[in-house]
Order: structure tokens, then sequence, then C-alpha cells
């Protein structure tokens, strides 16, 4: 039997410090239908899920199941009324496998003979909705896609008819998009109610029933997706038009600022993932990295910044040669770095909104003078940050940790380009950025390669690659199939392919 046919927030209001997070808020969704959860970066959509999933507890209002008045307390809670909720971040433990990870997670873990009974389940639960998922395998060797429906698997299991997701598909090849989609869908077809938020406004078009739209902590109105476009739903969200399309002028190339050669190096697991890339990236150029997640980009992005080692080959930034230096070394060098794994690598989380603004800088002579830094200096800075990045934060004295996760990011992207920078390394900059963002941050790309900076440009997103891009290589399995240039429009409709293996250039 569903436990819930209908579930409602009435009236909900939350602060922090102070200063509202969500404010009055009302929202309704019924059995069978997905709602889309829309708002800017810090409008309080993250914090409204974590209220219903028990995480946070509202300052007032209520929570209605069924008509009725429900106290949820605690996730325990929320899952016995049959609320599930996937997090943006993973919470899955590597080391153990599909089926410890959903033990741990599941609040009726028989006693006797947990890992047999529980398996029984896994494959009942698999087989209804086609997951592919090996239940022995452990949580380290899964891609992203499949991690996360391990995380579908546990709230289903535990017996979700409501399913939350905080931007699920952001960390998603656009192959498991698909997959996760066709089971939301599935999903829904069986009676259960799911609530997606997104910054991906064609997702939200293409999947949602209806959405709910988040203005600073307020609901600023609801629609059915029918009536609605995607210039409609950001100007529901930020209250003006939005440019989805930047003008990219023309330019000649400048000096060569990045020169990689014959580059090996290893993965996590110890095996090859990038084998001899060889390439050069040059000032008033963006030169994009196309190709599916996974093919060794993240660990190019990290040997050329200095996280990770390099096996055999030389990078040189300019005419010096900064194989294997410190991250810190290399960004004296003037190469800048925004990381894919954003809180492992880009921030100190404890640490205050000033002090991640000046992570890898604090040793210039601007901000430290002798032993001493210059608090005065560095505060202002940061408000200079915070204004022209326009990151939604009650106060530059919070720690950054506070910070919604597009807010993160824009502070990261600001520090990383403030410094004018020769070269920066840009791993999927605009993953979790809502779509005014989006279009602001292009438009600083664009700027650094008119003032004669350059830029190394990760992407997934082939519009985002097209438009800002002069040159692009495809990367396959740890090789580029080819390098074209953006005027080849007859070799780039092959990317598909080239993204694939199938054609090199
Ligand atoms: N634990 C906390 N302490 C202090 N402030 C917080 C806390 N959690 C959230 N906030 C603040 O509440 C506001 C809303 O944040 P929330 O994470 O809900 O935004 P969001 O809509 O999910 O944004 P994004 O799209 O960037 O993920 C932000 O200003 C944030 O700084
Ligand atoms: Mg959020």
């Amino acid at each position: 039997m569903r436990k819930i046919e209908t579930l409602e927030m009435v009236n909900i209001s939350k602060s922090f410090q102070g200063k509202f997070a969500n404010q009055g808020i009302n929202l309704k969704i019924n059995s069978g239908e997905i709602l889309g959860l829309l708002g800017e970066n810090g409008a309080g959509k993250t914090t409204l899920m974590n209220i219903l999933y028990g995480l946070y507890q509202p300052d007032s209002g209520e929570i209605k199941i069924n008509g009725k008045n429900v106290r949820i307390t605690s996730p325990i809670d929320s899952i016995q009324q049959g609320i599930g909720m996937v997090h943006q971040h993973f919470m899955l433990i590597q080391n153990h496998s599909v089926i410890e990870n959903i033990a741990l997670g599941y609040y009726k873990t028989p006693f006797f003979f947990p890992k047999i009974r529980i398996h029984e389940k896994v494959v009942e639960f698999s087989r209804k909705f086609s997951f592919a998922i090996e239940p022995y395998k452990k949580v380290w060797q899964l891609s992203a896609g499949e991690q996360q429906r391990v995380e579908i698997i546990k709230a289903l299991l535990n017996g979700a008819d409501l399913l939350i997701l905080d931007e699920p598909t952001s960390v998603l090849t656009p192959q498991e998009i698909k997959e996760l989609f066709r089971i939301l869908n599935d999903m829904k077809n069986e009676g259960h109610m799911i609530i997606l938020i997104s910054h991906k406004l064609d997702e939200i078009m293409d999947i949602c029933d209806r959405v709910t739209v988040l203005q600073k902590g307020k609901i600023a109105g609801h629609a059915d997706t029918a009536g609605m476009d995607k210039k409609s739903l950001a100007r529901m969200m930020i209250g003006r038009d939005v440019l989805f399309n930047v003008n990219r002028e023309p330019l000649p190339k400048g000096e060569q600022v990045l020169k990689v050669s014959n580059l090996h190096v290893l993965g996590d697991k110890g095996i090859s993932a990038v084998k001899d890339v060889s390439f050069d990236v040059f000032a008033n150029e963006i030169f994009g990295i196309a190709g599916v997640a996974g093919n060794g980009q993240k660990e190019l992005a990290e040997a050329i910044t200095g996280i990770r080692p390099v096996r055999s080959g030389t990078v040189f930034a300019g005419l010096k040669n900064i194989t294997n230096m410190s991250p810190r070394k290399i960004y004296d060098h003037g190469v800048s770095h925004v990381p894919e794994e954003r809180i492992k690598f880009g921030i100190a989380p404890g640490l205050f909104l000033y002090d991640n603004a000046i992570l890898k800088q604090h040793h210039l002579k601007k901000f430290s003078r002798k032993m001493f830094l210059e608090y005065g200096r560095i505060k202002n800075h940061t408000r200079d940050l915070v204004d022209s990045y326009n990151v939604a934060a009650h106060s530059i004295e919070v720690q950054i940790r506070n910070l919604s996760g597009g807010n993160i990011q824009k502070l990261i992207l600001g520090r990383e380009i403030s410094e004018k920078p020769s070269l920066l390394v840009a791993s999927h900059p605009t993953y979790g950025l809502d779509v005014g963002a989006t279009e602001y941050l292009r438009e600083q790309l664009l700027k650094r390669r008119r003032e004669g900076g350059a830029v190394l440009l990760f992407s997934e997103d082939l519009d985002e690659i097209f438009e800002l891009c002069d040159r692009i290589a495809v990367m396959f399995q740890g090789e580029f199939t080819g390098i074209l240039d953006s005027s080849d429009s007859e070799k780039l409709s092959d990317i598909g392919l080239m993204m694939a293996g199938s054609v090199r250039y």
C-alpha cells in the first residue's frame, strides 16, 4: 500500500543567523507526479529539501501527508513516512560493497543472513526497474551513475514513495542521464512522486510535470511545464532575460602559454589514464577538451596543475618546465585551477569565506607583510569578489561550508580568475551554477581570452564547448582522437563518433 498520496509543506520558514533561507514556503505534490524545484544559487532549495528529509528543523510551518500533520525530526522519521533523498554529494562508503552500503542504510536490516536477504531485495528492485547493478562490487569501482542507482535502490528498499533528488545529473554522462530519466519515469508510472532539483532547464522541461520556483527563500511561482519554455522559466527564476548564447569574436593567437608533450598519467586504480597526450594552448585562446567523463580528463587536468604526478612526458608553462612541481609553485607560474572535486581540492570547508578567498595567494605581497596577514586588505578583496561574482552569503565571516553549492563554486571561480592567470584550467566550471551565473561565468572566460589570457576548458556540455572554444580536443580512453578547429564544421559534425573512439583525425 502506498503511504503517501499527497504531500504538502505549509508555510515553512527557516533562518540561519537571523537571515531567512526559507520564508513562508507552500508546496504540494501528488502521487505519480514529478515536480521540478528551481531557483538561483542560494535560493533555498537544498535547505527546503533537508527540512523535508528531517536533516533540518523548520522554525515554523507544517508538513502534511495525506492531509494530516506529521512530525519529521530526523531522517529516520522521514524514511518511515516514505520519503527518500539522494544528496548532491553521494554518501556511500567507498570501501564497502553495494550490498553492504545498502544494509547500512536499510532501517529494517534483518539480523539473520542480512546479506542474502538484502541481495534478494536488490535483485527484485533491479528487475522491476531494469537497473543494471552488481551487488558485490565495491563502491569505488562504480561510475557516478552506478553510485546514484545504489542511492536510489537504498531509498526504494526503505519504501520511499517520495524520492528527492538534489542536482542528480551534474555528475552524470549524457547516457547515464537518459538512463536515470527512464528510471524516474518508470517510478512515476508506478505511482511514486519525485522532487527534482536542477539548474538544467532543458532537463526540467523534459521530465517534470510541474515546477515550483524559489527566489531568495520565497516562492516566486508554480507552473505546469507544458505551458512554459526555457526562456520563461529563466525569467521566473532570476527576474530578467538570460542570454543563452554568448558572442565570441575572432582574435589572433598570442604566444604559447602551455605546452604538453607525450604526457602519461596513472589513474586512481593504478591503470594508465592519460596516454601519450600532446598539445599546446596559446594566449587569446580557449582550448576545449570534450569527451564522456571518465576518459582521462580529470587525470589530465590534475597532472597539469600538480595535484597528480606525471609518469612521463613534460608540461611547460611558457618557457618554464612545471612538470611535477607542487600545486602552489605551478600557481606561481601563472596557472590557476578550478578543480572537478571542489570540496576536496578547491576549498578549506571549515575556514571562513575570507580565508578561502585567498587560499593559494596568502603569500602574495598585497595580502601579507613580513610574517603577518593583512586582514583588512584580505577582507576588502573578499568583499570585491563576493560583489562581482554575486556570491550569496550572509557575511564574509561564515564558514564556507555553509554556503550553497553554487555559491561555493562562484567564490572559487572569482578567486582563480581575479589574479589574471596566464592559463586557467577549468574543469566543468558551470556545474551547479544557475543560468544567470552561467552566463556571467562564460562572459568572464571570454574576457580573460580578450585580455590575453588562455583557458583550458574541460566540459561535457557540447553546447558550452562549441560556444566558447577556439580549438577542441576530443578525449577517449586516455588519448586524443583529434584536435579540431572550431571553424571546421565538417569535422565537428563527427564529434560524437570521436567521443566514442570510432573516428580519428
Ligand atoms: N547550515 C547553514 N548555516 C548557515 N547558513 C546556511 C546553512 N545552510 C544553508 N545556509 C544558507 O541558506 C541559503 C540557502 O542555501 P541552499 O543551500 O538552500 O541554496 P540552494 O538553493 O540549494 O543553492 P544552490 O543552487 O547553489 O545549491 C544560503 O544563503 C546559505 O548560505
Ligand atoms: Mg543546493
